[in-house]
């Protein structure tokens, strides 16, 4: 049974996005219900090392502490999760915590998750209504594509799909699954189902949905368990059907 007492932590610290990275070594009491977050935040109220050293807080991202915002993700024990639900009891121990490794450092745990906004713009992940003047009432959403949608709908933008993706590199330039998955989102509300052409046609070429290999990681990691893989299927079908019917029009 794991140290109820203590619970130790190995944390790797980066002070600046060109610092060389080191690891510094953490002991803090035990407390029932705690969460990696919390480690973090009891480490912050008194930032001294296993060994003593007196050290600097941990920088880290974090905000609705219930698994909405995305923004605490981050590699635990090699795993690309949230803070805020990775139950410490639940984890080996020490618990090993890194920034993640696609993304550049910002400090320490925090990354810059830009890319992820990057791709979204890209695709059009959008319904093109602008507010300026009212537009009446929209088309209706049968009951049924309400209910597809709404798994969708659920991404908090935490990227832990592209960390585990083998595809997301820089030389392949991909936009990853929740890219992917925004589009079959927008593609099938009724206002935003204008830009769809638009959506494909981004997805098609470098970078775009032939880069996945269909590794299924994505879905593995996604803490709000969105059918990644069933959106690049059917999204990747949608995508061929669009440029045989461009090349047919040509
Ligand atoms: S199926 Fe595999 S290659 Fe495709 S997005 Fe998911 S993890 Fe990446
Ligand atoms: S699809 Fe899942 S893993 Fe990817 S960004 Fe959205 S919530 Fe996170
Ligand atoms: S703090 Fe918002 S998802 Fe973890």
């Amino acid at each position: 049974m794991a140290d109820q007492k203590n619970v130790a932590l190995k944390i790797k610290r980066q002070d600046n996005p060109t610092a060389k990275p080191r690891w510094e070594e953490f002991e803090i009491p035990w407390k029932r219900g705690m969460n990696v977050t919390s480690c973090l935040m009891e480490i912050a109220a008194s930032p001294v090392t296993r060994q003593g050293t007196a050290t600097t807080p941990i920088t880290y991202d974090s905000n609705c502490l219930e698994e909405v915002c995305g923004s605490c993700a981050m590699l635990i024990n090699g795993r690309a999760r949230m803070a805020c639900s990775a139950l410490v009891d639940q984890l080996e121990r020490p618990i090993r915590l890194e920034p993640f490794s696609k993304f550049p450092v910002v400090r320490d745990l925090s990354v810059d998750r830009t890319v992820l906004f990057e791709n979204l713009k890209r695709v059009k992940a959008w319904v093109p209504v602008d507010g300026t003047y009212d537009l009446g009432a929209g088309p209706r959403m049968s009951m049924d594509d309400q209910e597809a949608a709404y798994p969708l709908s659920r991404c908090i933008s935490c990227c832990c799909c592209m960390e585990a993706c083998p595809q997301f590199t820089e030389s392949t330039g991909f936009v990853g699954a929740a890219a992917i998955s925004q589009v079959r989102l927008f593609n099938t509300h009724p206002t935003g189902a204008a830009l769809k052409r638009e959506r494909l046609v981004a997805l098609m070429g470098d970078g775009g949905i032939q880069e996945c290999g269909y590794a299924q990681n994505c879905v593995e990691v996604c803490p709000k368990d969105i059918p990644l893989t069933r959106s690049i299927s059917q999204v990747g079908g949608e995508v061929i059907k669009q440029a045989l019917s461009d090349w047919f029009r040509k």
